[in-house]
């Protein structure tokens, strides 16, 4: 069985072997406070187990609403946001084609959609005039069930289910994800009759991923969601097993809190393809919700290469400082293209024939990573073996448990976010909540 796999090869002229020595056990110590629940926010790690400690009868659930709405949808509107939102986005686009033209309605086959992931009257107008000509059904995600950009979206779409196909058809085409007994959607899918599921009580929205949250919104695509789940159980047998040496979750933690220490205040989730782009989003939001309190946290950005080398690429190179890259790479991607000679080589791209475009990729990646390197910015690599589901339930759960055992070892509870409350309370003012 192949595994996620880190190199810190390109760590070594900025981190002195003793400083591994010296980290090792603070990092241990951080590790074992989560093995024995015993940190703060400890009443949320039921993502730790749920790999191999899900609700079968939930789970078996999820695969049969999937069905039903393949059976009568082309279309999946997906409302949520944040934990709500951007597992199942990352998943999407990681396991889809990303430069896919636009879907003909092959019969079983339905397009995925997002809304509530902003407060934009343009964005949800376009939907709902593009849902006029389509069948749908919604699927709402809330754990509080009060967050206020889903609920809009969902005021708006439950009004155009209604109006298109009548209450009762409405009732069968909506499926909730909230709380097990409270919170505002959970009493409006109550009354109404929609069938729901549940974010567990111990799973907090960024580390809810591989529950009916992600799930079902997958499961609907027609992704292989038992891959993901042997994926995420696979990693963590591994995790737990391994020693700190060669546990490629303590030592990720490891290096990013050594350069953190030193300085490098950055960390960039690196890409060169396309489909990764989301994932960083998904990785953003988990490490910046939780390590960024107290005063304290490395600040989580992106880029996307080469895209980006066009960009960013400038200040990476020679700007502050103060970050390190950590480079997503795929291993065996599903498709290559051959370069091919050409009579005339006006371009000057004959030097190339023969050679695939992942290999030109590849080697872009290699050029950077040694640019960047000379330049004083650490690289951590991960090496993804392929694109597909198994290795993203590995890699959701190498981020998520190495995001908790980081956060022990800065000094923050990992499973609170008390910031995005500050906004949200100038927000209800400013609109005159009561
Ligand atoms: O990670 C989190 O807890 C947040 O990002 C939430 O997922 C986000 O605010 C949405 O919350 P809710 O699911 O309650 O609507």
């Amino acid at each position: 069985m192949a595994f996620i796999s880190l190199n810190l090869t390109h760590t070594t002229n900025f981190i002195e072997p003793a400083e591994f020595d010296a980290i090792e056990p603070q990092v241990q110590a951080a590790a074992a406070v989560l093995e024995h629940r015993s940190g703060p926010g400890n009443e949320f790690l039921g993502w730790l187990d749920l790999p191999v400690n899900y609700d079968q009868a939930e789970f078996a659930r999820i695969l049969e609403a999937a069905q039903r709405i393949r059976e009568q949808s082309t279309v999946l509107v997906v409302i949520g946001i944040g934990g709500s939102y951007l597992g199942a986005k990352a998943a999407l686009e990681f396991c889809q084609p990303t430069a896919a033209l636009p879907k003909s309605a092959d019969p079983g086959s339905v397009d995925i959609c997002f809304a509530g992931t902003n407060l934009s009257a343009p964005y949800l107008n376009q939907l709902l005039a593009g849902l006029k000509g389509r069948d749908f059904s919604v699927n709402v995600i809330s754990k509080s069930g009060t967050t206020t950009e889903p609920a809009i979206a969902f005021r708006l779409l439950k009004k155009l289910l209604e109006e298109k196909y009548g209450k009762a058809g409405a009732r069968s085409r909506i499926f909730a994800t909230t709380d097990r007994a409270k919170g505002a959607l959970k009493t409006l899918a109550g009354r109404e009759g929609y069938e729901t599921f549940v974010v567990p009580d111990d799973v907090g929205g960024r580390f809810s991923v591989l529950t009916a949250v992600g799930l079902l919104p997958l499961a609907a695509a027609g992704i292989a969601v038992d891959q993901l789940m042997r994926g995420a159980a696979d990693a963590r047998a591994n995790f737990q097993q391994t020693a700190f040496a060669q546990n490629t979750v303590l030592q990720y933690v490891a290096a990013r809190n050594i350069l953190h220490r030193k300085g490098k205040a950055i960390e960039m989730l690196i890409n060169y393809e396309p489909r990764l782009h989301y994932l960083a989003e998904w990785w953003k939001q988990l490490y910046g919700e939780s390590e960024g309190k107290d005063g304290k946290g490395i600040f989580p950005a992106s880029a996307d290469f080469t895209t980006d080398l066009h960009s960013l690429g400038q200040y990476i190179q020679d700007g502050r400082r103060h970050l390190f890259e950590t480079l997503l790479e795929i291993q065996n991607p599903e498709s290559d293209i051959v370069l091919e000679a050409e009579a005339d080589d006006l371009d000057g791209l004959n030097y190339l024939a023969g050679k695939t475009l992942d290999y030109v990729n590849k080697k872009a990646a290699e050029g950077t990573l040694e640019a960047h390197v000379a330049g004083g910015v650490p690289n951590l690599k991960i090496t993804i073996p392929e694109a597909n589901p198994y290795y993203l339930g590995q890699l959701f759960y190498f981020f998520e448990k190495a995001c908790a055992v980081s956060g022990y070892l800065l000094g923050v509870n990992p499973f609170d976010q008390p910031g995005v409350e500050a906004y949200k309370k100038n927000m209800f003012r400013l609109l005159g909540k009561k």
